[in-house]
């Protein structure tokens, strides 16, 4: 399993910083939000090429902007492990993931509460995770949508179909006790905001972890 604190809940104005209080986390979630796919705005390609210097571990970067098409390939930076982006908004979900691919950098997708998987399970192989949205994406500190869970299981059986390795993440509302749920219904990769920067977030990531140990 992988914990990837979200810095949506850091301090913006001290990033280097927060990135290293979460040295011990597996990969660091940093949310892009445009204003249009999202209603709420927050940073892009230079903040992010910045981070990925700086930071001690590798950067899930997850894009919630309209165009992913156009511009998910301006964030593939050295120490960007992955990039996210919605399957509502891509234009071509399959093309854009073998773009990603030939660049060097993980392919994902995510699908917000109300889309289904029906689209992805016959292109599965061609991603390296699938997001699972467990809140609506624009802000933090919301709380955990159970209902969403099921699609993960349809998930991971197109996947072991396939034959091909799959990672599945969830993010929005994940604390110690949701993520049992999550984990339980078949995700290997955690999200969670709040829930680690609202403490000491060394002991939260541990505290996430011992939850499903
Ligand atoms: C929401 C973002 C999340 C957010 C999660 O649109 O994609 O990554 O940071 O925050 P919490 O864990 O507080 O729900
Ligand atoms: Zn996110």
């Amino acid at each position: 399993m992988r914990v990837h604190p979200s810095i949506l809940s850091a301090d913006f104005a001290n990033l280097e910083r927060e990135l290293g209080r979460i040295s011990t986390a597996d990969a660091a979630h940093v949310d892009v939000m445009d204003g249009h796919f999202v209603p709420n705005l927050t940073l892009g390609i230079p903040i992010v090429r910045r981070l990925a210097e700086v930071s001690p571990i590798p950067l899930d970067v997850h894009l919630m902007i309209e165009d992913p098409d156009r511009w998910a390939p301006e964030y593939v930076f050295e120490g960007v492990e992955s990039i996210t982006f919605h399957h509502e908004a891509a234009r071509d979900s399959v093309a854009l993931a073998k773009t990603l691919r030939d660049a060097g950098v993980q392919a994902a997708v995510a699908l917000k509460p109300a889309t289904d998987t029906d689209a992805l399970l016959d292109v599965i192989a061609e991603f390296d995770m699938v997001l699972v949205m467990t809140v609506e994406p624009g802000f933090g500190g919301q709380s955990f949508m159970p209902e969403t869970l099921p699609k993960l299981g349809r998930l991971r059986a197109a996947a072991e179909a396939a034959g091909t390795q799959l990672r599945l993440q969830v993010d929005g509302g994940v604390d110690a006790t949701t993520i049992v749920e999550a984990h339980a219904a078949g995700a290997d990769t955690f999200v969670a905001g709040s829930a680690v920067y609202g403490g000491d977030p060394a002991e939260r990531i541990a505290a996430l972890r011992g939850a499903i140990a």
